[in-house]
């Protein structure tokens, strides 16, 4: 079943780094880590959606006026039950957080229910981890994104962009 999400996606070299580091987790966590053009970091996750879904969540974006994204991706985790190696920033950049906010404010008043949990940023570089990845620091990467997408996670596991909104 199609899934969609709106994500940020790095820039190439930065995937490239990313992709790297997800392998370096697979290794030491068993999994398989996710390859360069997949790494991304997810802002709301939608679910299965018909066509006005679709048209509800193309809406929503369209009024999000949101700011480019510079930060640094500096440590890894993971998340036991998802079973998933990551990688975040110290912080998250503002500009990420109000993107974020905003976009999740615009679905809500279209009566998408998201998630009530706190947002938290983080690029998935590694899935079905065998064991815990212990947290800690990697070497900096910075991540950049100048524009936010709606993107549908097709049922043989690819992704399809369906639209893409510019961050200034
Ligand atoms: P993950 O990277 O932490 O696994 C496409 O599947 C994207 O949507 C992924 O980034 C994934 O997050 C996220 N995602 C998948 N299922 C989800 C769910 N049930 N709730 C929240 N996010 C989900």
């Amino acid at each position: 079943m199609p899934r969609l999400f709106f994500a940020v996606w790095p820039e190439p070299a930065a995937a490239r780094e990313l992709e790297r580091v997800g392998q370096e987790l697979a290794r030491l966590a068993g999994g398989t880590p996710v390859p360069a053009d997949k790494i991304h970091i997810t802002l709301a996750f939608l679910g299965s959606l018909g066509l006005d879904g679709v048209g509800a969540a193309v809406l929503a974006a369209a009024r999000v006026k949101g700011a480019a994204i510079r930060m640094d991706l500096v440590r890894v985790g993971s998340f036991r039950r998802a079973r998933v190696g990551w990688a975040a920033p110290s912080r998250p950049s503002a500009e990420l957080l109000a993107l974020q906010a905003a976009l999740a404010g615009e679905l809500r008043l279209r009566t998408f229910r998201l998630e009530d949990r706190e947002f938290n940023p983080h690029a998935t570089l590694a899935r079905k981890v065998a064991k815990a990845i212990p947290a800690g620091p990697i070497e900096t990467v910075e991540w950049r994104s100048r524009a936010f997408t709606l993107v549908e996670s097709t049922g043989d596991g690819r992704y399809e962009v369906r639209e893409s909104w510019g961050l200034r």
